[in-house]
């Protein structure tokens, strides 16, 4: 009888910590993203995104890849919270002066736009970081890219930081492969996936101030590119020739295609980033697939895109959905 007692003790302990086990990890599971997360909550979300977007690209096609842009700078700094749109204040700093953001991100505007629709249509309900993620979504697929669905349930950061910001966690234009291939295996992601994300560099610009060595010192550069180039990126530093621009890819600037491959592969990368990827090293078979095959591109960089926006996204009670996408709520 006791054996017996005992053993039924030790067997409901045994329960008990497994139905604690599985509190905690459907705890963190329940922190999973979702494709259908607003259909109840906020049905028309992805139309009315979509229309400003489409709006603010049919004015300037370069708002879509500065939405790209914002969404990557916001979920390689800390994860996906929204954190990169939250102004400095006279007691606060944020992400916008740091190193990568500072004269260089833009479209606030845009997703101020979107957020003032989407909160008169569904207020306090969706979060500034999946306006992100679904702005860069539609921005790649109106410029004539892979469309996908986007995963949703993010909160919004109460907080940003400066210094992780500033940390190198965003890679330099700089940056050697080796460099590229770490940061991003730091976010979780894959070398493919580096090279595929990457791809986003077929659309929008970049300040002189960010190719200026790449174009007057580096060897592996096509002569007549760097040439061109230089023609409008004064040798010397200063403003305002710094902050002249030229698009990242020559071709195409405002397609999202796979010139962007191309013009590597002819060494007429802009970044000395972007030519790491094509210099005689353990990418340059996927550059030139990629180059030769927009399918294979398109896929990769959607499955890369889906990974990056799981980056440490905010999830159930934490944080908050801020009202202005820019401050956190009083
Ligand atoms: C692989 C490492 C990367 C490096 C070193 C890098 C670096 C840069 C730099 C220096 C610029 C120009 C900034 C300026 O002059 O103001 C730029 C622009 C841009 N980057 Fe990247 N980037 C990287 C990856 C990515 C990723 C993963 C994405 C998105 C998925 C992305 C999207 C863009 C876009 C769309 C622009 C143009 C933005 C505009 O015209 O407003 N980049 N990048
Ligand atoms: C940011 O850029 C502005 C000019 O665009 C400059 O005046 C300011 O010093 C920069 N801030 C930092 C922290 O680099």
């Amino acid at each position: 009888m006791a054996a017996h007692s005992t053993s039924h003790s030790a067997s409901s302990f045994l329960v008990i910590v497994s139905l604690a086990v599985l509190v905690i990890f459907t705890g963190s599971s329940s922190a999973k993203l979702s494709t259908n997360f607003y259909s109840k909550r906020c049905p028309k979300v992805f139309s009315t995104v979509q229309s400003v977007v489409h709006s603010a690209i049919s004015k300037q096609p370069r708002q879509g890849a500065s939405l790209l842009r914002l969404h990557f700078h916001d979920c390689f700094v800390n994860g996906c919270d929204g954190s990169v749109l939250l102004d400095d204040t006279p007691t606060f700093r944020g992400e916008k002066t740091a190193g990568p953001n500072n004269g260089s991100i833009r479209a606030f505007e845009v997703v101020d736009e979107i957020k003032s629709k989407v909160e008169k249509e569904c207020p306090g309900v969706v979060s500034c970081a999946d306006i992100l993620a679904i702005a860069a979504r539609d921005s790649v697929k109106i410029l004539g890219g892979p469309k996908w669905d986007v995963k949703l349930g993010r909160r919004d950061s109460k907080t940003a930081s400066l210094s992780a910001a500033n940390s190198g966690v965003i890679p330099p234009p700089t940056s050697t492969l080796s460099n590229l291939i770490n940061r991003f295996k730091a976010k979780g992601l894959s070398t493919k996936d580096m090279v595929a994300l990457s791809g986003a560099h077929t659309i929008g610009q970049a300040r002189c101030t960010v190719f200026r060595d790449r174009i007057y010192k580096d060897k592996n550069i096509d002569s007549s590119f760097a040439k061109t180039r230089q023609n409008k990126c004064p040798k010397t530093t200063g403003l305002p020739g710094d902050n002249k621009i030229a698009p990242l890819d020559l071709q195409t600037p405002t397609a999202f295609d796979n010139y962007y491959y191309k013009n590597l592969i002819k060494q007429k990368g802009l970044l000395r980033s972007d030519q790491q990827l094509f210099n005689g090293g353990s990418t340059d078979s996927l550059v030139k697939k990629y180059s030769q095959d927009t399918k294979t591109f398109y896929s990769d960089f959607v499955n890369a895109m889906i990974k990056m926006g799981d980056i440490q996204p905010l999830t159930g009670s934490s944080g908050e959905i801020r009202k202005n996408c820019r401050k956190v709520n009083k």
